[in-house]
């Protein structure tokens, strides 16, 4: 029997759609590239010669909305997009993959969902650190017990910034385009995997942020903050642009019987080290695996077409993605203001 294949319409597509979302509907058995559109039309040009030549391209995504033979898309925009695309391809009767952070602001972000859920389609939140396996396995590991209750967290994501990424994309380091700065370029990332991992909700902020090294940016480089869980237990969550030497991407969850460290050690992603008697565990973790040549093996497309399909649920809905937004959102009136603030959704 033929499988039933979801026919995929790409917007915007610069790094992220070329390295991650692309390949991935590409491995995808069940997907099908049909359409693609930048407002570079050359752009989206050469990226469908590359993928999908019998593709449409598109220089309006609106255009591209109204083609019949879309069924989903990915919104890969610069974020000020992210709200406004995603509303008319709900609208337009297309499930949607929008990127992190999904929106400017909680009203825009609601705003989302309810358009998703008026017009009875997925609305997916590229929260891809999600499927990072070492992520996935200490999801596991704190929701088994093994480690007891989680008391205290310390979150941090950096790296030399989004010039280093993406070196033509300026609209990071623009306020009206971005909104943020590394707080929720990759702050909401960490809000997102400290959620995700330890199962618990944020429930009130204090938080610094500051431009140390970026220049002509109006948006912060790095920020810092402090938080308290709803149930109890507390944690620290922080993001950078200005880290040298590679990467940093850790979670570090100290539970009552031990601590679990995660992706802290380049060589060991997932270790758990316990308080009784005094020892370590080093987890085993599977290989990503090569999904498409040069693809991050995430396998993000393939899970937003499954979740489609109803073959498995969706890694990270929209309203999953909203409360990690709204955690950035609190951290940023926090550093504004120099209060505490509670996160509300
Ligand atoms: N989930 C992740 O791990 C991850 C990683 C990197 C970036 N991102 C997110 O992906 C989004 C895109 O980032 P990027 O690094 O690919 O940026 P980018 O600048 O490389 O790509 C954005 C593309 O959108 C196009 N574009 C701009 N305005 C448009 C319009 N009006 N209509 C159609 N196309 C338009 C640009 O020409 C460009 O090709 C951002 O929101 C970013 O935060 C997510």
């Amino acid at each position: 029997m033929a499988t039933k294949k979801i026919r995929v319409g790409i917007i915007g597509c610069g790094a992220i759609a070329e390295r991650l979302h692309i390949p991935d509907y590409a491995a995808c058995d069940q997907a099908e590239l049909v359409a693609f559109c930048d407002n570079d039309k050359k752009r989206a040009k050469a990226i469908a010669e590359k993928f999908a030549p019998d593709a449409a391209v598109y220089n309006d995504y609106k255009a591209l909305l109204k083609n019949e033979d879309v069924d989903a898309v990915s919104v890969c925009m610069p974020n000020k997009f992210h709200g406004i695309c995603s509303i008319d391809a709900a609208k337009a009767g297309k499930h949607v993959l929008v990127e992190k952070p999904m929106a400017m602001s909680l009203a825009e972000a609601k705003k989302m969902v309810a358009a998703a859920k008026k017009a009875k389609v997925h609305l997916l939140v590229n929260q891809s650190m999600r499927n990072y396996p070492a992520h996935k396995k200490a999801r596991e590991i704190i929701a088994s017990g093994f480690l007891g209750k989680v008391l205290h967290v310390s979150g941090m994501c950096g790296h030399e910034g989004p010039e280093v990424w993406a070196p033509n994309a300026k609209w990071f380091f623009k306020k009206k385009d971005a909104r943020f700065g590394a707080m929720a370029d990759l702050g909401v990332h960490k809000a997102d995997a400290i959620r995700y991992i330890t199962g618990k909700e944020i429930s009130e902020i204090r938080a610094f942020s500051g431009t140390l090294e970026k220049k002509g940016t109006d948006l912060e480089d790095n920020f810092v903050s402090s938080f308290t869980f709803k149930d109890g237990g507390m944690g620290s969550l922080a993001a950078s642009w200005t880290v040298k030497g590679g990467m940093t991407n850790y979670t570090i969850v100290h539970c009552e019987k031990g601590t679990l460290e995660v992706l802290l050690h380049p060589d060991k992603p997932l270790v758990a080290r316990l308080h009784d008697p005094l020892s370590e565990i080093v987890f085993t973790l599977p290989e990503a695996p090569i999904l498409y040549k040069d693809s991050w093996g995430l396998d993000i497309g393939g899970a937003f077409i499954r979740a489609i399909l109803g073959e498995e649920e969706p890694f990270c809905s929209g309203e999953e993605g909203l409360k990690s937004l709204a955690v950035i959102l609190a951290a940023e009136k926090a550093a504004d203001t120099g209060k505490s603030v509670k996160v509300t959704v």
